[in-house]
């Protein structure tokens, strides 16, 4: 069984990032995390790496105004900690052209709707669960997709479904989904080391650098 490492890009709480970290702890993912970047200084993403150990950076517009250079930080620093896998946990950025091209298809966001349904620009966080009530959605969900350089158009790989109810506000609505999104990330995740999910593209489902457990 191979063993995949996993960068991090998370933008504030980084409670998605938490939770992938403790299945890969308790083994329910087959995985490492190696690495974090926010943008945001403030982040609980960064809070928690450090409380992890687990090598982190601030990487934004402020530390790299030049927006090549801040694709090539960010890209060099997955490089320098063998990621296989990047995974967006609540990133609000878009992803530069050389970190999408060097890591095509293994680029992982999460996202709290149906895709492609509340999507796009200016979907996230509450937002997405205002809409998706106003809209009288009887059902909303988690989607993980490949990303592209569009935000939440890339292909999506897995949905899990959840109930709205017809008393939810968006904050009872964002709590259920997000206590979905926590578990079924790091599944999702465990279905692309074990091959149930395969990923589109040249390279072999887990990627060149991983390590198999029983390698010498
Ligand atoms: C999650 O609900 C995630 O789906 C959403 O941000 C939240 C991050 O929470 N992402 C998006 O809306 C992306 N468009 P977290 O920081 O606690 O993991």
């Amino acid at each position: 069984m191979k063993r995949m490492n996993i960068g991090f890009l998370a933008s504030h709480n980084g409670s998605n990032m938490q939770a992938i970290i403790n299945a890969c702890k308790t083994g329910v993912l087959q995985a490492s995390p190696v690495v974090v970047i926010s943008n945001n200084a403030g982040s609980g993403a960064l809070a928690r790496a450090k409380q992890e150990g687990i090598l982190s950076y601030r990487f934004s517009s402020k530390t790299h105004p030049d927006p090549a250079e801040l694709d090539l930080a960010i890209l060099d620093a997955m490089l320098e900690h063998q990621v296989d896998i990047i995974v967006l946990a609540g990133y609000m950025k878009k992803i530069g052209p050389k970190t999408l091209s060097h890591f095509s298809s293994r680029i992982l966001n999460i996202h709290p709707s149906l895709l492609p349904k509340f999507g796009g620009k200016g979907m996230y966080g509450s937002r997405v669960h205002q809409a998706v009530i106003a809209s009288g959605e009887k059902e909303s969900g988690v989607s993980i997709h490949i990303v592209d350089a569009e935000y939440d158009t890339g292909p999506v790989i897995a949905q899990a479904r959840v109930p709205v109810e017809s008393v939810d506000t968006p904050e009872v609505l964002a709590s259920r989904i997000l206590q979905c999104e926590h578990t079924f990330f790091a599944e999702t995740l465990q279905k692309i080391v074990t091959g149930e999910i395969v990923l589109p593209g040249p390279r072999a489902n887990v990627p060149k650098n991983a390590v198999s457990d029983t390698d010498p």
